[in-house]
């Protein structure tokens, strides 16, 4: 496919290769086809996919667009009573809620989720961080993601909401079955079991921080209140899975996708090496330049849409490219070099509008603690296989690989 060609296929932003392909395929898009109409999304007929920065801002601050889904997606897709109720529980959190009751449950999370609670985890992180790479220097190879990215935003957010050491590894294989399957929603029938117990799991949870509050994110969710309003237990359940969910797969991605962009550009390697205090800048190019989260989650039409000659109808799923927008030379210049002082980069990684990522202070604090730290403990990397042989992880949101083997 060229530019310039009228017709362009319908993408498939599940095929196998798509991932590869993605960058050559958004700028197309943006100068051919900016509001693309697909068939090939599986759960959803017609789609469409969303390239430029401007419509993608606009987009996502439009009333016009909304997280609930307009049919019986999710009855269509699990006719089993069990997993339909499980599955409703888990998923009516704020991330796939409209307002009013979206602003409601972000105001009462906030409250929770504090930015001085982030700042003062700093130590913490660093000592995590360094824990994790004790275990692996002396082998003078590692994996990136297995042994570093992966372990060290899960192990994070367990301990900010409380859940004990002796579950984490549970909660690990739950949390991980279960966003994969959120990603293949063909296979989603298969992890029946999984949701059913993690639903169990967390209910115990809560109702044992109940009847003793502790100094965890849990206990101050259970205890948040503005104006004698507070979250009633079926909403405290789908918000802590949601902070699982939202901030673990993502900042994993943002780790590994950094340290992979520094293996692939030695030059700005060096140069954060040699000015750490570049880290800030550094971060936020990692998020515009290789997007963690690949495209915002589905949002449906409440009614029709007209932009740039299409008609977007009410119902249809509208799918806004992050990783495009991040790479779009009319709001970045070289939008495919890597800068790692770029300034004036106002990346939309984290979303835009009212669901902008509650995260973001944590995730910018993980990454750079993760990304310095190895820096200095490991003088010298290189990938100890070649680029071709790593593996894409199986997701259609994210944008991340599954193993990045290094030797040093
Ligand atoms: C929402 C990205 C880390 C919690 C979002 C959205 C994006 C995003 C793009 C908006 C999705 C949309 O509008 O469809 C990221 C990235 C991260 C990251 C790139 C890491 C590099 C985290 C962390 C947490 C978190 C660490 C918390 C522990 C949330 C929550 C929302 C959200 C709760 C929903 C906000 C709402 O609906 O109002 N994130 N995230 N994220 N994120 Fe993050």
């Amino acid at each position: 496919m060229k530019k310039g060609h009228f017709m362009i296929p319908s993408i498939n932003p599940f095929a196998p290769d798509f991932k590869d392909k993605a960058y050559e395929l958004y700028e197309i898009l943006r100068t051919d086809d900016p509001v693309h109409y697909t068939t090939q999304v599986p759960f959803s007929n017609p789609t469409w996919i969303i390239t430029r920065y401007d419509d993608a801002i606009s987009l996502l601050k439009d009333k016009r667009l909304l997280k609930k889904t307009p049919v019986t997606f999710i009855e269509e897709q699990f006719s089993e009573d069990s997993l339909q109720s499980d599955w409703a529980n888990l998923f009516n959190h704020m991330l796939n809620t409209d307002p009013p009751d979206h602003s409601r449950l972000r105001s009462l999370v906030q409250k929770a989720f504090t930015p001085r609670m982030v700042e003062n985890l700093r130590p913490r992180i660093q000592d995590i961080a360094n824990q994790l790479l004790d275990q692996v220097v002396k082998n003078n190879q590692m994996d990136l993601i297995q042994d570093y990215a992966f372990p060290l935003p899960i192990i994070v957010i367990s301990e900010i909401l409380g859940i004990p050491i002796e579950d984490r590894s549970q909660f690990r294989h739950w949390s991980n079955a279960i966003i994969y399957a959120f990603n293949r929603p063909d296979r989603r029938k298969q992890i029946i079991p999984e949701i059913v117990n993690f639903n169990h799991y967390l209910k115990e949870l809560v109702a044992k921080r109940q009847q003793h509050l502790q100094d965890d994110l849990i206990s101050a969710l259970i205890q948040s209140s503005i104006n004698s309003d507070k979250l009633s237990e079926s909403e405290i359940y789908p918000m802590i899975f949601l902070l699982i969910i939202a901030g673990h797969e993502t900042t994993v991605n943002l780790i590994g996708n950094g340290l992979f962009s520094l293996l692939q550009h030695p030059d700005q390697c060096e140069k954060l090496r040699n000015y750490p205090y570049y880290i800030d800048t550094a971060i936020e190019e990692f998020l515009r330049y290789m997007s963690p989260v690949e495209f915002a989650t589905n949002r449906w039409a409440a009614e029709e849409i007209h932009l740039h000659g299409k008609t977007i109808a009410k119902n249809d799923l509208v799918l806004i490219s992050l990783a495009s927008a991040n790479r779009d030379p009319t709001q970045f210049p070289h939008p495919n070099h890597l800068d790692i002082t770029r300034q004036k980069n106002e990346h939309i990684a984290f979303g835009k509008g009212i669901h902008f990522c509650l995260g973001a202070p944590l995730a910018r604090l993980e990454g750079q603690i993760a990304i310095q730290t190895l820096l200095q403990r490991i003088p010298q990397f290189e990938l100890s296989v070649d680029r071709d042989q790593l593996e894409w992880q199986a997701t259609f949101l994210m944008r991340g690989f599954k193993s990045i083997p290094i030797r040093f």
